[in-house]
């Protein structure tokens, strides 16, 4: 039994002696997981480490600049910000094939890190915020579908390609487990009880093409919903609440007109792993509040559902 001091204390010693005079490179996600792993870092090796931030464009509202003032304000470590949304949104359009979007976002991120990390100067290793269940999963599910789970945190090939170490301190840990390492060393409450949120981003919660404008549609509608679950008091008990727009359109009315428009659907799941998850039953109510709130405010949508699909047989993102 040991506590989070002590596991602190003693992965900043390991990660000394790994490390010695050498250099550190670190792939932030936006998530706690790479986040947690970089301050660690940055504790054990100062200046030795560069962060370097790969922004998709496919966040949700405000989420980079959370993400970008935590280290360069709270813990005054230096972050690389890459804003390459265009890049990405370009390479997106027209591609509508789940897969497809998965492996051109995986393959970008790779290019524009590794791209970023020779402008530094390369380094001799690749710090990551691999957990306990990514080495399980990536283990026994070779060649299925978690393979593409941490297509964003696991920058594969990359290690070999530049000749790189891997620095993967959390490793043993599960995810409450990091949250407390986390808290142990200050990162703030509203960023280490975040909820999971893929590496693809959006591009996944947006079957069929994914556009600047459906981005932002889905954006608006998205934080209506976690201001409303935020509000309510439920996002601790929700493990991941999010929305998904639909490319359907269907007929509403509005005012004395007839409208064209989007449907959403809200997802809202409860689960310990991610491996397996429950629809969350929001209290009476809640839903409906969520919905017209959402079809008043947010352009282009006319119409809200709920998903109440299980995981198995539905996996918790839509793509
Ligand atoms: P699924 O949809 O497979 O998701 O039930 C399980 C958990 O994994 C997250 N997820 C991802 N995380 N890169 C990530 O970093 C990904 O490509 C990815 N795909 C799914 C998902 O949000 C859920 O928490």
């Amino acid at each position: 039994e040991w506590t989070m001091a002590e596991f602190r204390a003693a992965k900043i010693a390991d990660i000394r002696k790994q490390v010695g005079k050498g250099r550190v490179i670190c792939g932030l996600s936006g998530g706690v997981d790479s986040a947690v792993a970089a301050v660690l870092i940055h504790e054990a090796i100062g200046e030795q480490l560069t962060c370097v931030f790969v922004d998709h464009g496919l966040m949700r509202s405000g989420e980079a600049d959370q993400v970008v003032s935590l280290f360069r304000n709270s813990y005054n470590i230096p972050l690389v910000h890459v804003n390459a949304e265009a890049t990405f949104l370009a390479g997106l359009a027209g591609v509508t094939e789940p897969e497809k979007k998965r492996k051109f976002i995986g393959a970008a991120f790779i290019d524009l890190f590794e791209a970023e990390a020779k402008k530094v100067g390369g380094a001799d290793f690749l710090a990551q915020g691999t957990l306990y269940p990514d080495v399980i999963e990536s283990v026994s599910f070779t060649g299925g579908p978690s393979v593409t789970i941490k297509s964003h945190h696991n920058v594969g090939g990359l290690p070999e390609r530049m000749n790189m170490q891997l620095v993967e301190p959390l490793r043993e840990l599960f995810k409450d487990e990091v949250r407390a390492l986390g808290r142990e060393l200050g990162l703030p409450e509203a960023f280490v009880g975040r909820h999971p949120f893929p590496g693809p981003g959006l591009a996944i919660r947006i079957p069929g093409e994914v556009t600047k404008e459906r981005c932002d549609i889905l954006r608006k509608a998205d934080s209506i919903y976690l201001e409303e679950i935020r509000t309510a008091g439920l996002y601790d008990a929700i493990w991941q609440a999010f929305a998904v727009l639909l490319p359907v359109r269907s007929v509403g009315v509005m005012g004395d007109g007839r409208t064209y428009d989007n449907v959403l659907a809200l997802r809202a799941v409860t689960s310990t792993d991610g491996m397996t998850a429950q629809a969350f039953e929001f209290p009476g109510g809640f839903l409906a509040r969520v919905s017209t709130r959402i079809v008043n405010e947010v352009r282009g949508i006319n119409r809200v559902t709920y998903d109440y699909t299980s995981k198995p047989p539905g996996t918790i993102e839509w793509e």
